[in-house]
This record gives C-alpha cells, structure tokens and sequence, in this order.
C-alpha cells in the first residue's frame, strides 16, 4: 500500500479533528529514523513529541513488552496487585526522590496525569484554586483544556472546569524590555504576590501548576529564582507546588527531571511521555504525606499502571539508565544550542535561541520584533525540511517557534546532518 492510498483510507473514516501537521506517514521506525510506507527514511528531530529520548522502538524495551505480554496482560490494579506495578514505583521512587519520603502512581496519559495530580492537591489540602500560566499545554481532557493557554487547542470545547486561575508566564523575551532579567522576575513574583490579594485568596488555592520548561508554549524556560520563588509563595500559604513534567522529563534537559536544575523540591510531580518510548503510560510523584491524602476510590482506572505499560516503562528506564541518557541530553543540548546560537548571527529572521539541555528551540520572527511572529516561515520551513527528509515540528501560542525534540541517541553525524538541512533551508527561505 502507497503513502498516497494510506492518506485516502485515513480520510474516508478519521474525523477531520484528527488531524496531522503533514501528510507523511510511518511504517516502522528505529533509533533516530523513521520510513514511511514506501520506505524513504526520516530523520525525526520530533520525536514523537518528546516520546522518544530513547529512541524508536529500543530492541531492550521491545523484549520486555513481548516478555511481559505473554505472562500477564491485565489485572485492574485496584483489584490485583501485580509486580511491574510496584517495580516501576520502586524504579521511579529511586531517581526521582521528592523530599525524605516520595510516593507514585500510574495512569495512562499525560493528561490524566495532570487530572489526578489536581485531584490529590485538592483532597490534600482542602481547596479548590488552581493557578496555572499562560502558554501552559496541560492536555485535552477537561481539567487539561481548562489549565491550558492556546486557544485552539479547546476551541468550541467549554465550558471549562471552574476554579481555575490563570497568570502571564515569566516571558522575558516578550516582556522584559527596558528592564534587566532580575528586575524583570523579582517584578513578576511581586504580580504573583498582588494577584493572592486581588484575585483569588491564598487559602482558596491548592496549587499552583507550572511546566520548567514549557512544551507546547515554545519552549520558554522559567527563571530559576522565579521557581524558587513560587516555592517560597508555596510554603507561606500552605499552596503545593506541582511541576509538570510530561515533556520535559526523562533525560531531555540532561537531568531526569527539569526541576533538577533548580534546587527546589517541588510537591506533586506529572510525568508521561518518554517514561515508555510510547506505551501508553503516565505517572503523578508527590511528597508521601500529600499522595496519602488523597482517599482510596479516587485514583485509579481500568488501565492505569498496566503490566505491559509498566514493564516497558521500567526497560525504558533501565535502558536509559544503562546507557547514561542525562549526559546524553547534555551532549545533544550543547550541539544544537551551539548550532543555533552561531545560525542566529547571519539569520535576521531568529528573534531567540532559548532552552535548557537537549529541549532547545528558535523563535522564528519579522523585523527582529518579539511582536512579530512569523508562522508562515516556520511552516514553510517544516515543509521544506520534510522533502529532504527531515521531520521537524512547530510550537507556540502563535505557531512560531522550532522546537528539537530529537531523541536523544541520535548519532552525532545524523544529529550534525538535521541542523545543516535545518539551518540551510532557514537561510534560504528567510
Ligand atoms: C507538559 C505537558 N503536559 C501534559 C501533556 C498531555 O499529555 P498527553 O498528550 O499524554 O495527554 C502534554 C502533552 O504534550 C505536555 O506537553
């Protein structure tokens, strides 16, 4: 079957909501590439949107799904428990401690992640606020879509869940002029501390819920001292303080979580993605005495923390552990930050390089105006980059911003060849 039958076929019975940023398609892929149906190869600078740090489909993780699948498929773990389950707990509790005593449990998407992570902080502390960022992506469920900034990602979707408060995301770039970026943040805490006064009470909020490094916003990074500052709000007000981490964790910023880098502990965490190189699972971590608020027959689900999603997310783990994944984000982060850093002096159209390790992307601009987005360069740009067999994807509220996803075991060559086709049809186009 052809690439051009498949798209046929899709567009007979997918809705037109599922659609897709390009008319490609895969029919197996490995490491760093995928083929499409008529085998052409594809350097996925995507990777499945931060799915694949470990890249496509590695033969250990493979194993362990098979392995898994023949011995125990299903349990419903609210009324078996089974050792995967636990194994990945144990795993996740070791890397990713959370304070003296760390607790975790399993959904299936990032998404649902972010649900329970909400649910937890409410029955722990006995509120309902939630304060959220604009830019934020927090997934398409309710509570998602209501945490969520860009609007077309929920348009027609409301109403939206209600307690929900939202803040300008600490944007220096866009926000900072005529101010020094310490300046900028300490006056950016200061709104947060108004906002306790002017729009909803402190001891009506149960958390305040930020990405490290935002995903789908474009990749902006918040401002060590604003995290910690968030932190410090936190403690005075009895808020907890959850960090989603669904696209930023797992070797992607060279540590296994963004929130590493900036010597704070936060209280709940989310996580998904490249924690099963695609099986479908997710989990939310949180300091044991807040995950212990939270009442039996309220978390859980059908699929949650299933056998073969555990076992192909602990060879994941195990997988990335063996192979030193963190310095391997800090490898891949360094040569694309550099690439982008030296295209950026002979390429007007970047208005910044920004990121933090391997999570590195550029804001495509007019006239050197931050107010200025230029998304037609950039999908004009995606577009031309996947003739050549580069797969390259967009972020941003306004679509404007080329974001590296890669995986991280990219060779370095295949790594050097994506950012030459990247950075030489930029130049060409611009
Ligand atoms: C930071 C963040 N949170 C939550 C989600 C939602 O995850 P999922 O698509 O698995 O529901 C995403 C997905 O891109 C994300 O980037």
């Amino acid at each position: 079957m052809s690439s051009k039958e498949l798209q046929e076929r899709r567009n007979r019975v997918l809705p037109k909501a599922m659609n897709t940023a390009s008319t490609l398609n895969a029919a197996w892929a490995k490491g760093a590439h995928f083929y499409d149906q008529e085998g052409k190869p594809y350097l996925d600078f995507s990777g499945g949107i931060g799915v694949l740090n470990a890249g496509h489909c590695p033969t250990e993780v493979s194993r362990a799904i098979a392995r898994q699948s023949q011995k125990l498929m299903h349990t419903f773990f609210n009324l078996l428990t089974h050792e995967p389950y636990v194994a990945l707990a144990e795993k996740l509790v070791e890397i990713l401690p959370h304070g003296e005593a760390t607790k975790v449990m399993f959904v299936s998407t990032g998404a649902e992640a972010v649900e329970n992570a909400v649910k937890i902080a409410r029955q722990a502390t006995g509120r309902s606020g939630i304060i959220c960022f604009t830019g934020g992506f927090h997934g398409r469920t309710l509570m998602g879509m209501s945490l969520t900034s860009k609007v077309s990602y929920k348009t027609g979707c409301g109403p939206f869940a209600p307690e929900v408060y939202r803040l300008p995301f600490p944007d220096y770039y866009h926000n900072g002029a005529g101010r020094s970026f310490d300046a900028f943040v300490e006056q950016e805490l200061q709104n947060f501390r108004k906002y306790l006064s002017s729009v909803v009470a402190p001891d009506q909020v149960a958390g305040i819920i930020i990405e490290p490094v935002q995903g789908e916003g474009g990749f902006y990074v918040v401002p060590p001292r604003y995290l910690q500052g968030l932190r410090e709000i936190c403690d005075q007000y009895g808020i907890l303080l959850i960090l989603d981490e669904v696209q930023s964790g797992f070797g992607r910023t060279g540590k296994w979580a963004a929130y590493e880098h900036y010597d704070v502990i936060p209280d709940i965490t989310t996580w998904a993605k490249s924690m099963g190189s695609g099986i479908p699972i997710a989990a939310v971590m949180g300091k044991a005495e807040v995950m212990d608020k939270a009442l039996p027959g309220t978390l859980g689900g059908t699929y949650a923390g299933n056998p073969v999603a555990c076992a192909g997310a602990l060879a994941t783990i195990e997988y990335m552990q063996k192979i030193n994944i963190n310095k391997k984000g800090q490898q891949v982060g360094r040569m694309v930050m550099n690439f982008f850093k030296n295209l950026k002096k002979t390429c007007p159209s970047i208005g910044e390089v920004r990121g933090l390790g391997a999570m590195v992307a550029i804001e495509l601009v007019k006239n050197q105006d931050p107010n200025q987005p230029d998304a037609e360069l950039t999908q004009k740009l995606v577009a031309k980059c996947a003739e050549q067999g580069l797969f390259l994807i967009s972020a941003g509220v306004y679509g404007n911003v080329i974001r590296v996803l890669c995986p991280l075991v990219i060779a370095q060559k295949d790594l050097k060849k994506g950012l030459e086709i990247l950075g030489k049809t930029l130049k060409d186009l611009s």
